[in-house]
C-alpha cells in the first residue's frame, strides 16, 4: 500500500487510503541509462566515445553501459547522488567555449537544456545503470538559479519549455486544494498539470500522483476546466 506512513492521509481513515489505491501510478520511475540517457550521449558523443566510432577519449564510452559503469570513479565521472560533483555533468554544463567543455569547442553541438536537466535528474536519481543503482541525492529546486551568477550561460531559459514543470517545479510552489473523487473521498494536493485524461497530483510528501480526470468529482473537474496547464499562469 502505497500511502501508509505519508502524513498527507493521515487525518483520513481507511475510505481515503481506498482513493489512494485507485490511484493508478505509484511513484514515478527514476531515469534508466541505457533507456534515457545513452540514447543521448550516442547523439551527440558518440562520434569520439563510442565502440561504434572505435573511440574511447578520455577513457570513456557511451554506448557500453557495463564499461561506462566501471568508469565512474574515474576522475569522478559519475558519482551517484551527486549531480554537481559529476565530471560528466560539469562538461555538459560548460558553456561550449569552455576548456572543459564536452564536446571540446567546435567539435559538435552541445547538449541541450533539456538533455542536460536529463542527465542531472539521472545522476539525482542514483545513476541507475546495468541494473544497478546508487546512492540518491537531491535535485536543485531550480534550475535557473544555477545560472543566475553566470549572465549568458547558454542553458539559461530563453522561453517557458512546458516539459519542465514537472522536473523543477517553482519556487514558489501553487496552493494546495482539496480533490474530491466520485466516491466522495477528497485528498489535499497540488494540481501539477493535466494530461492525456489524468490529473497530475503533488502530495505533501513531493509524490505525484496521476488520477483519471473522469474519477474525480463533478466540482473537482469542472475546477479543472480551462487550467490544463496550471503552471504556465
Ligand atoms: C570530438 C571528440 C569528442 C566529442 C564529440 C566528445 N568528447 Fe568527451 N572527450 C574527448 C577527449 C579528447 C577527451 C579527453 C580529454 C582529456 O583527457 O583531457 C574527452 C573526455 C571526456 C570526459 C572526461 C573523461 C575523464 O575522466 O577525463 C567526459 C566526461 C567526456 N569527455 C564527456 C563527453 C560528452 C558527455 C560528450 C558529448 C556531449 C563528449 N564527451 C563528446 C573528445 C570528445
Amino acid at each position: 500500500m502505497i500511502c501508509l506512513g505519508n502524513p498527507a492521509f493521515s487525518r483520513f481513515s481507511a475510505p481515503a487510503a481506498a482513493f489512494v489505491t485507485l490511484m493508478t501510478a505509484g511513484p514515478l520511475g527514476a531515469l534508466d541509462y541505457e533507456k534515457d540517457i545513452q540514447p543521448i550521449l550516442m547523439n551527440k558523443c558518440a562520434d569520439c566515445h563510442s565502440d561504434e566510432a572505435g573511440k574511447s577519449k578520455g577513457g570513456l564510452k557511451f554506448d557500453d553501459p557495463a564499461h561506462f559503469h566501471k568508469r565512474f570513479s574515474k576522475n569522478s565521472a559519475v558519482i551517484p547522488g551527486d549531480w554537481d560533483a559529476s565530471y560528466l555533468f560539469v562538461t555538459i554544463f560548460r558553456p561550449p567555449d569552455s576548456k572543459e567543455a564536452m564536446p571540446p569547442k567546435g567539435k559538435g553541438e552541445s547538449l541541450n537544456r533539456e538533455e542536460v536537466m536529463k542527465v542531472m535528474q539521472w545522476i539525482a536519481e542514483g545513476a541507475s545503470i546495468n541494473g544497478t543503482r546508487g546512492e540518491k541525492g537531491t535535485m536543485p529546486g531550480d534550475f535557473d538559479a544555477l545560472l543566475a551568477d553566470m549572465p549568458g550561460h547558454h542553458l539559461a531559459k530563453k522561453g517557458k519549455a512546458k516539459s519542465e514543470t514537472s522536473l523543477f517545479p517553482k519556487r514558489a510552489t501553487p496552493a494546495e486544494e482539496d480533490w474530491t473523487n466520485t466516491e466522495g473521498k477528497t485528498i489535499k494536493a497540488v494540481l501539477v498539470k493535466v494530461e492525456d485524461g489524468k490529473a497530475h497530483l503533488r502530495m505533501q510528501n513531493g509524490k505525484v500522483y496521476k488520477y483519471p480526470v473522469d474519477k474525480l468529482s463533478k466540482e473537482s473537474r469542472e475546477r479543472l476546466e480551462g487550467r490544463s496547464d496550471p503552471d504556465m499562469k
